[in-house]
């Protein structure tokens, strides 16, 4: 879940009063009345009617860049992911009972962009099955029923994961097996850069925090199954954590008999300049959970594990689900792969999001409403703040601007534990280009806002 303050402050929005009457108001009305749970951005919500690359296209034929979009990671409507998805749904598509090449080619495929042991691929619609299928195999792995996550953390939305995600439900109604420690936020978390920590010592005291959580779930007779956490911490704000953070954290689980599960669904694919997000820790999780960006909007998520770790849940359990791994479904994630790999999107990002935050950083010099600009690669937090010293967020001109970008024909969004933090994540096409006209309409409505 993305963006959760955005989206919160959306809720129970009455559209009437910003569209006055008309055929989008009637659409709105329409959508209402049948389809529930799902929140609109925007207060005149965006009626995107096409794609195609970076763009995205509205029912009066109004471009936006987008500057959001991490499921049609290799861009809107890719020629190749259209062409091989229409031929296969047009040959045959069924569940995976039946030998059929696809699966095999794209589980090959996929496993062979893993290091270490990490080779068999469990497939998945979403990636809250995902991490909950992560957690069945800890605990049963591990034979124990403890989790540790970050603090405002979203891994998805089963009975399980939604418990897991913390940035939903208060902190007094967590269950037993649960515990929670601050993520590594440098900028605002309770150790600071400002304080004249290194990033050694930052990475040790907020790995520090993980030894609290472990006794707490042995005291409670829960132990530890698992660790799981994103590495570009989309709802804490697009945090870079320190180099050494993960090993330390991940050497302390281990110790507590627990596995290490790297939520991959936001971090995964190219998007942080290498292929997996964990990689720039020098880390190997025991189990790596994937989704958005993998088959280019088409429902495809899954885990990849150790064979050992495959095998012991074998023996106890078996995993079925009647539309992942489905012919279609895994011809479009093979042909994603390829376009990522043949296209060289890994380099795109890392090339890009250094050129994009650069140019941030200078917009940053410029307007004091920017506290802080962050993330890895094309994974990128500019929080605002009103006030430098004390950090308090400005929140509402986060949202604002979200909305105003909009108007300019952008699309961005808002995160963060108080929706304070505007989140840049494009598909993994995006260019210098895309990024100066970005940073030209951020610069316009900064100095608007700030008027
Ligand atoms: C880090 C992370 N993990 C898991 C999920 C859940 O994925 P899905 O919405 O496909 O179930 C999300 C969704 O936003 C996410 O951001």
């Amino acid at each position: 879940m993305s963006d959760k303050p955005l989206a919160a402050s959306l809720a129970g929005q009455n559209h009437a009063e910003t569209l006055g009457s008309g055929k989008t108001l009637d659409l709105v009305n329409r959508r209402q009345a049948h389809l529930g749970g799902s929140i609109l951005f925007y207060k005149e919500p965006a009626h995107i009617v096409r794609g195609e690359g970076v763009w995205l296209y509205d029912k009066a034929d109004k471009r936006y860049l987008d500057c959001y979009n991490n499921v049609a990671s290799v861009g809107h409507c890719h020629p190749r992911v259209v062409a091989a998805l229409s031929k296969q749904a047009s040959t045959l598509n069924t569940h995976t009972r039946y030998l059929h090449e696809n699966v095999i080619n794209y589980t090959e495929h996929l496993a062979s962009t893993f290091p270490g042991d990490l080779e068999v691929v469990i497939l998945t619609c979403t990636g809250s099955e995902a991490n909950d299928l992560a957690m069945q195999l800890a605990r049963m792995v591990s034979g124990n029923n403890g989790a540790v996550v970050l603090e405002n953390a979203y891994h998805g939305n089963t009975t399980l994961i939604a418990q897991m995600s913390t940035c939903m439900g208060s902190a007094d109604s967590r269950p037993d097996f649960l515990e929670a420690i601050e993520p590594p936020n440098a900028y605002r978390g309770p150790f600071r850069a400002v304080q004249g920590l290194s990033n050694e010592e930052l990475g040790d005291k907020y790995a520090g925090l993980v030894d609290n959580a472990i006794k707490k779930l042995e005291d409670k007779g829960q132990g530890v199954a698992a660790f799981m956490c994103d590495a570009v911490f989309d709802t804490q704000g697009s945090l870079e954590a320190p180099k050494n953070y993960f090993k330390q954290v991940y050497k302390k689980i281990r110790a507590a008999g627990g596995l290490c599960i790297a939520d991959e669904v936001q971090a995964g694919f190219c998007r942080t300049g290498k292929m997996w997000g964990f990689e720039h820790f020098d880390v190997v999780p025991d189990i790596v959970t994937l989704g958005k960006p993998m088959a280019a909007g088409h429902p495809v998520a899954g885990l990849v594990t150790t064979r050992a770790i495959a095998d012991e849940f074998a023996k106890r359990a078996f995993y079925f689900n009647t539309f992942s791994g489905n012919p279609v479904s895994t011809l479009v994630g093979d042909t994603v792969l390829s376009i990522m790999q043949e296209d060289k999107l890994t380099e795109n990002c890392a090339h890009v999001s250094v050129y994009l935050k650069q140019k941030l950083e200078q917009l940053q010099a410029k307007h004091t409403l920017i506290g802080n600009v962050r993330g890895l690669g094309m994974f990128i937090g500019i929080e605002l703040v009103k006030d430098h010293e004390t950090l308090e967020p400005a929140t509402n001109e986060a949202l604002a601007l979200a909305e105003l970008m909009k108007r300019e024909g952008v699309l961005i969004g808002a995160t963060g534990r108080f929706g304070n933090v505007i989140k840049v994540r494009p598909p993994l096409v995006f260019s210098n280009d895309n990024a100066d006209l970005l940073v030209e309409k951020l610069d316009k409505l900064l100095t608007e806002i700030s008027q």
